[in-house]
């Protein structure tokens, strides 16, 4: 179902866990599905995220579809993370089956939720 990119992601994700004294934290949920995902993120003063983490409750797309989020975000000016579309996020991990593309909406949600976090706190 899976390919071997999406496998090997699920099988080694990067940057789990959660940052707490983070300057940012998006948490969505799939009402169907019931999977959830949470982003916490350092941003700088000048608006470049330095670290990104996720604890993600959900399916293997949606925990390997986090760790891409996380790796893709880093370094990023939050401007440039706010473009990122979850269509991004299926390219990096070379697709994803039709019925699990909306675990990389919650990615794409995920990263837009923890910025506007940030953005209010400021
Ligand atoms: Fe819903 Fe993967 S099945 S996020």
């Amino acid at each position: 179902m899976y390919n071997e990119k999406v496998m090997q992601e699920f099988a080694a994700p990067q940057n789990v866990g959660f940052i707490e004294d983070a300057d940012g934290v998006g948490k969505v949920g799939n009402a169907s599905c019931g999977d959830i995902m949470e982003i916490s993120m350092k941003i700088d003063d000048s608006g470049i995220i330095t670290d990104a983490k996720f604890r993600t409750f959900g399916c293997a797309a949606a925990i390997a579809t986090s760790s891409v989020a996380t790796r893709m975000v880093i370094g990023k000016h939050i401007d440039d993370a706010l473009s990122i579309k979850n269509s991004d996020v299926v390219e990096t991990l070379e697709g994803l089956p039709p019925q699990k593309i909306h675990c990389s909406v919650l990615a794409e949600e995920a990263i837009k939720e923890a910025i506007a976090d940030y953005k209010a706190k400021k």
